[in-house]
């Protein structure tokens, strides 16, 4: 089968001024996407790599691959994970993951808990905030959440995203509105347990891999107790890993079934297709909540920066290039291709 892969690379030359540091933290590094392109290989002859820039219609076009691998994050704009999708549905060439729908949806965290709620599947409660004056629509108990409301890999999501008065959240939404150019969602906080979830497959077949578990407590002292911009990239680097994971998570079955359960109704009701990862907390009631879906999720190779989805798979014994292999399988199985 003659595959293509469309991403978008971190380079030298995207480091630029006039955005905020973690303007690119979404895309990904050309080892990642090398290392995508390994595993392709090794089941696919023909894997050509099309990065999903302003020339992508056109390359597409020409090469017209049989299937491609999607992980583009998109160049810009609130809809931009759904634009290679909704290319390739209009070249009517089959791809892997999510529909430009589901996409544009889970990227807004607003619109896709709106859905979530309609289905009755818990979510912390929240509020939208256009104007750093909006603070007074937020009635829920303090302390709330304040991040951007289209973007992903904890862009924005600082330690003073977790609020304790109506002037801090005002603070932090007027930077939101300044820095990222779009308005802020204010959530809920819910203060239990994290989990992040792996997901493979489609209906019936439909995997959740070993659960992810973070303990928070080892954070730096006076760290806010949530997956940080910090966290993730500033407390962690390969030199010096952060110890928060357990994976498997060290949780009783019927907890595990709940968050399972949980996970797996948010992948339907948003059709998300062939693979996820799904941010999960407790509340107080110890009830799971979805905090937000990853239809694109990150996929660094290396066991050292601990990203989730295959830090997921090791536990269960899958490699690195059998995570790729199953997203393959799973959306030709979908297309009977
Ligand atoms: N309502 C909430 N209650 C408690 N913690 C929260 C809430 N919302 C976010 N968090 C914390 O902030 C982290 C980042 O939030 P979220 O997952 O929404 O951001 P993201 O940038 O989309 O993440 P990703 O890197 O997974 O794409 C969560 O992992 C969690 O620790
Ligand atoms: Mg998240």
């Amino acid at each position: 089968m003659r595959l293509a892969l469309t991403y978008n690379v971190k380079d030298d030359s995207n480091g630029s001024g006039e955005y905020p540091e973690d303007h690119y933290a979404e895309w990904d590094d050309l080892e990642t996407i090398e290392a995508v392109r390994d595993a392709l290989k090794e089941k696919h002859e023909e894997v050509e790599l099309i990065e999903a820039d302003l020339d992508a219609y056109d390359k597409l076009r020409d090469l017209k691959p049989e299937l491609v691998f999607n992980m583009a994050e998109g160049l810009t704009g609130e809809s931009r994970e759904a634009h290679i999708p909704a290319i390739l549905e209009m070249l009517g060439i089959p791809y892997t993951g999510s529909s430009p729908l589901t996409l544009a949806m889970t990227l807004n965290k607003a619109r896709s808990k709106q859905v979530l709620s309609y289905f009755s599947v818990p979510t912390p409660k929240f509020v939208v905030m256009e104007n750093e004056k909006d603070f007074t629509l937020f009635t829920g108990n303090f302390p709330a959440m304040v991040k951007p409301l289209f973007e992903g890999s904890s862009k924005g999501i600082r330690n003073n995203s977790l609020v304790n008065s109506g002037s801090e959240m005002s603070e932090k939404v007027a930077e939101i509105i300044k820095e990222y150019k779009q308005p802020a969602i204010v959530e809920e906080f819910v203060p239990g347990l994290e989990f992040t979830v792996a997901m493979l497959g489609n209906g019936d077949g439909l995997k959740v891999l070993p659960l992810v578990e973070m303990d928070f407590s080892t954070l730096p002292d006076g760290a806010a107790h949530i997956y940080s911009y910090e966290a993730k990239w500033i407390y962690d680097t390969p030199e010096k890993p952060l110890e928060i994971f357990t994976c498997p998570a060290d949780v009783d079955t019927d907890l595990r079934e709940s968050i399972e359960e949980v996970c797996i109704r948010a992948f339907n009701v948003l059709d998300v297709r062939d693979w996820c990862r799904t941010d999960v907390r407790l509340d107080e009631e110890g009830v799971p909540n979805i905090i937000e879906l990853n239809p694109l999720p990150g996929i660094i190779p290396a066991p050292e920066c601990n990203s989730c989805f295959p830090k997921a798979a090791r536990a269960m014994g899958m490699d690195y290039k059998a995570i790729v292999n199953t997203v393959v399988e799973s959306a030709r199985e979908r297309y009977d291709i």
